[in-house]
């Protein structure tokens, strides 16, 4: 069939309805919803059998549903109606939630139900459940009504519907007086990473996101107790949570979200509450790096905001491996964080400031400082477990690695060129050809559609793709066979002499510096595109066109279908 995507961005949902549709051998189309009269346009040009929207933030024009169908991915289980569904169900704390595949109508999800699937709500974040669970749910629901609408004789049924309100700030809002951890941290998962609960730190409105629960430290209810990092520490009625993001208002620092001490000059008056290594703490409290053992394997995690790595975040990263790869283990796991595994340079922080260019800079000399590491390790053999989404730099970084594993339902964006076009580094132009040959690697690098973790494999970027059930457990267990291995001293052998003779043909130095002469011209020469790319992403702004590579439709050489 030929299906149309209709969405407000090609987000990591879209990306996978759209990566499986394809595998099944569907002719696929995007259009981002961005006026009716261009979707109407769309719908003309590519005459879908089917139009799926997986991500829409208005309704779908009559002239549109009227006339072809479409299906609505709405993240709710079956008769929930409305927004902010999600963010009702995790407020609420709910046992059980699901998505439902409904046809578009003239009231907003009240439309024929195609197909419906549950899930096990965790107590996470939205910004997790959606990429997670929901996202899980909404390919079984909608491979399901594809397959029922392609088969011709199901009839969607139409069920009773409740439509909730409209989320508001004052239904979000903390009373830090009186609110408990659990019951303020159900507000803060349910807000995060849109829109945020709107609140005050220091005497200043912001919006606060990336929210973790402390076991041990107290304070006075709503006291700001202290700093770690880059979080702020503040007291609820019976105990403390960690603000790890805040959105200033009124537009300062630009309207970005940031890292909380960096948002708030303030926050330096705070008193700091290190923690005193890596080891992962036994009780819950803010820590972005972990780092574990077992069977002679180290597990190094890091759960960094949305993937993005800042300069000071890689160069805390490049430390504990550092100190993880004098630990006596045959194995060094770096697991990421539960939503990504890593992408790339930090944009926000390199967007606030003072010279983005110079911070560019920095960032990626501090993630090739990382990427230099992993490489350079001669004690242990390395394994990336990619567990979360990776995009643009991420995903070379995670070939740094001797070993990639990768779950099954990873969406990796393994391109640069989306951000301003830039030329990349983490060594790619040394770690990519060996794997994928030279014309792989060019093509990879042209490429600007997600790929799948089944794709990687198959391409030889990537080594293994493990089921996403017990995806942690399996990691672990190969990981271990790895350092049990009878004959590990010689693959540790095998790989000291490939990374010896690799360094006399040409240093890793060489190839760094080709890689970042090329960044350079991106970061400060006359060519602007990285800048301006930069700034709408990190500010969201509103797509104005769908990009062609997407829009099939508007090729040039696209020819409609009689
Ligand atoms: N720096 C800062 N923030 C980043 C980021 C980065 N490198 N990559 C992603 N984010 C943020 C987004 O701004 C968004 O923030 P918000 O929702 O909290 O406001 C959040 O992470 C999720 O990103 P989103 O684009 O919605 O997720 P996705 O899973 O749909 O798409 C990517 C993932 C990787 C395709 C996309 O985020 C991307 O292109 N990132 C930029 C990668 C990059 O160019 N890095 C720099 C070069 S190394």
């Amino acid at each position: 069939m030929r299906i149309l995507l209709l969405t407000h961005s090609f987000n990591s949902l879209s990306q996978r309805l759209y990566c499986a549709l394809a595998e099944r051998g569907h002719l696929l189309s995007v259009e981002f919803d961005i006026a009716d009269a261009v979707t109407e346009e769309a719908v003309a040009l590519f005459r879908p059998d089917l139009i799926i929207a997986p991500y829409l933030r208005r309704a779908i024009p009559a002239s549109i549903w009227s006339r072809h169908c479409c299906l609505i991915v709405h993240p709710g289980i079956v008769g929930d109606r409305g927004p902010a569904a999600l963010d009702w169900a995790i407020s609420e704390r709910r046992p059980e939630w699901g998505v439902t595949v409904l046809q578009a109508e003239a009231e907003m999800d009240a439309g024929p139900v195609w197909a419906e699937e549950r899930f096990a709500l965790p107590a996470a974040r939205k910004s997790s459940v959606y990429r997670n669970e929901v996202t899980e749910a909404a390919l079984r629901a909608v491979l399901t009504a594809v397959d029922r609408f392609q088969g011709g004789v199901f009839t969607p049924r139409r069920v009773p519907g409740q439509a909730h309100a409209a989320m508001r700030q004052t239904d979000r809002a903390i009373d830090w007086q009186a609110m408990t951890t659990a019951d303020a941290l159900a507000r803060l998962d349910a807000a995060d990473g849109m829109p945020g609960v709107a609140d005050e730190l220091f005497g200043q409105p912001c919006r606060l996101f990336d929210a973790w629960p402390e076991a041990a430290l107290k304070g006075p209810p709503g006291s700001l107790l202290g700093r770690r990092e880059t979080a702020i520490l503040r007291a609820t009625a019976d105990g403390a949570i960690w603000l790890g993001h805040v959105r200033r208002e009124e537009g300062i620092n630009g309207g970005l979200k940031l890292p909380a001490t960096l948002a708030f000059a303030e926050a330096a008056a705070l008193p700091e509450l290190p923690l005193s290594g890596w080891w992962r703490s036994p009780a819950a409290t803010w820590q972005d790096i972990a780092y574990e053992e077992a069977d002679g394997v180290g597990f190094l995690s890091f759960a960094f905001y949305n993937g993005a790595m800042s300069t000071g975040q890689c160069r805390r990263l490049s430390e504990a491996f550092r100190w993880a790869s004098g630990r006596p283990t045959r194995v060094i796991v770096l697991s990421g964080g539960p939503d990504f595994w890593s992408n790339g340079i930090h944009l926000n922080s390199i967007e606030a400031a003072e010279s983005p260019a110079d911070e560019s800079w920095a960032n990626i000399n501090a993630i090739d400082d990382l990427a230099e590491a992993i490489l350079r390790c001669a004690s242990q053999l390395t394994v990336a477990a990619v567990g979360g989404n990776a995009g643009a730099g991420g995903c070379f970084l995670a070939r740094a690695a001797d070993r990639v594993w990768v779950r099954d339902g990873v969406m990796l964006n393994p391109h640069y060129r989306n951000v301003g076009n830039l030329h990349g580094s983490e060594f790619w132009t040394y770690l990519l050809p060996p794997r994928v040959g030279a014309e792989g690697a060019r093509a990879i690098m042209r490429r600007r559609l997600p790929m799948t973790a089944a794709e990687a494999v198959a391409l030889g970027f990537y080594d293994a793709c493990l089921a996403t059930p017990g995806f942690a457990g399996e990691v672990a267990r190969r990981a271990a066979e790895l350092a049990a291995a009878p004959d590990f001293a010689e693959q540790l052998a095998v790989k000291n002499a490939r990374r010896a003779a690799d360094e006399v043909e040409k240093p890793l130095a060489a190839w760094r510096a080709e890689e970042l002469a090329e960044m350079r011209r991106n970061f400060y020469g006359f060519d602007p595109s990285y800048h301006v790319a930069r700034h709408h992403f990190v500010r969201r702004s509103p797509h104005s066109w769908t990009p062609r590579h997407l829009a099939r439709h508007r090729d040039l050489d696209w020819k409609p279908p009689r």
